[in-house]
Parts: structure tokens; sequence; C-alpha cells
């Protein structure tokens, strides 16, 4: 059975005493009140990570995500984080190729395909983001538009690598703005998707991919999102800040 996965995307929130009242708060609600099989990924900054470690038992449904990293292994790139740095300090998934980093930071689908392998390489799982606009959405052919970003930054990986990946479906249109796709918007896109990924590899390899929805889910709509049978967990943003609604969120998800 595919993985269950509900990952916290904290973006560029949170001061270090604010980070560590979250991270205590979650880790506990989560010890409590979470028994189902689900995995969970928390994804401060960067900054936070070796402290999130601190909090984290090892061997536990909790783990930690990067939200970025550079697709060179070292060298002088200032201001950048390597895969291997994070490997290092204990992180298992990083999210690539999230919509805000395309948009803000120009990351191309080719670029990302680099940022993949050297995630791989150094046995860190991607969570690896796609999603069209509002404006192709209305007007365009959305579908081959999120397919082309999965074809053109994965399908160069082995079955073997590919195995390892995690996608995150983000319609831009609805992250952060409230806006969430319908259960059934949701349920379309990742049966395409993984009818695009069978495809390439076959339909076991399909099966097994975990594709997540991200877009405004939170406590009152991931029970919906999450009965969907190709969703099979969330890329929370806004609702990962608040410890009582992210813990509702997961609880949804087991
Ligand atoms: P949101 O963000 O839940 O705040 O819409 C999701 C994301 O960008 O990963």
């Amino acid at each position: 059975m595919r993985k269950r996965i509900v990952a916290g995307n904290w973006k560029m929130n949170k001061t270090a005493d604010e980070a560590k009242s979250l991270l205590s708060e979650v880790i506990n609600m989560i010890k409590d009140e979470v028994t189902g099989n689900v995995d969970v990924v928390l994804c401060p900054p960067a900054l936070y990570l070796t402290t999130a470690r601190q909090y984290i038992t090892p061997g536990s449904n909790i783990s930690l995500g990067a939200q970025n990293c550079h697709e060179k292994a070292s060298g002088a790139y200032t201001g950048e984080i390597s895969a291997p740095m994070l490997q290092s300090i204990g992180v298992a998934y990083v999210i690539l190729g999230h919509s805000e980093r395309r948009q803000y930071f120009g990351e191309t689908n080719a670029q990302l395909a680099e940022k993949v392998d050297i995630v791989l390489a150094n046995g860190l799982k991607p969570i690896f983001c796609c999603g069209e606009s509002r404006d192709l959405r209305e007007n365009g052919d959305y579908v081959a538009f999120v397919k082309k970003q999965i074809t053109e930054s994965l399908f160069h990986l082995t079955a073997e690598a590919f195995a390892n990946v995690v996608i995150a479906y983000e319609p831009i249109w609805a992250i952060g703005t409230g806006l969430t796709a319908s259960s059934a918007q949701a349920q379309d896109m990742h049966f395409e998707l993984r009818q695009h990924i069978a495809d390439q590899y076959g339909d076991s390899v399909a099966q097994d991919t975990t594709i997540l929805y991200g877009g405004s889910a939170n406590e009152k709509n991931a029970a919906e999102l999450f009965a969907q049978p190709d969703v099979d967990g969330g890329l929370i943003g806004g609702a990962s800040l608040k410890s009582r609604e992210f813990t509702n969120v997961i609880k949804a998800r087991q």
C-alpha cells in the first residue's frame, strides 16, 4: 500500500522561539492523538532543522523535510544549502519545485530535474510540486501543462529511483488563497497524474506513488479531500502553522 503523508510547509515563517513552541506542541499532539498509519513530515525553514531534529524520536512516524536545496553538491554558491548538508543533519525529504520557487526564483523544469537527481543521490526523497495557474485552469490545457512538469523533471529517472519520489499536486490558484480545489477537481487531477506515471513506469509503480494535494487544505476540508481514492495526503502551508489545526489535518488522514 502506498504511503499516506501529511507534510507541513512552514515557508518563511516563525522566529526561533515561535518555531520551538510550534514544534513541541505539534509533536506532543501527534504522540498523544495520532494512532493511525500516516507519516508526518515537518518542513520548517532550514535554519531550524537541527533544532527540530531534537524534538523528533528516531524511528517515529515524524520526519524532517527541507523546503528547497541547491542542484550542486557543494561549492561557491553563497547563501545556498546542499543535499549532502541536509542528509548530514538527518533530513529525509526535500520539497522541490514549489510554485513559489518557480515563480519568484525562476526555477525551471530542467533545473528541477538536476535538483531531483542530487536529492535522490543523497538518499533523500523529493516532494515534487506541480500545478497550474488560474489562467491555465480557465483557458488552457492545464492537464498537459502539469504532466509536462512531471515529464521534464522526473521521467529521466529509472523506475527504481522514481519509487522514492512523492508528488504534490498544488494548483497555484489554490495556494494561500483560501480557494481549495474541490475534492472532485483534486481527484480528477490526481487520477490523471497517476495515469501519466503508469504510462511511463507501469501500473504497479503508479499505484505505489504517493500523490499529495496542496492548496488551502485545512482542518475543515481535509477529510473530504483525503477520502478521494487518489489523494494520498496533503502538503499543508498556512494550516501547518497552527498546532491544533495541523494535528486535525493529520488525524483526517490516518
Ligand atoms: P497553503 O500552502 O496550504 O497555505 O495554501 C500550500 C503550499 O504552498 O504548500
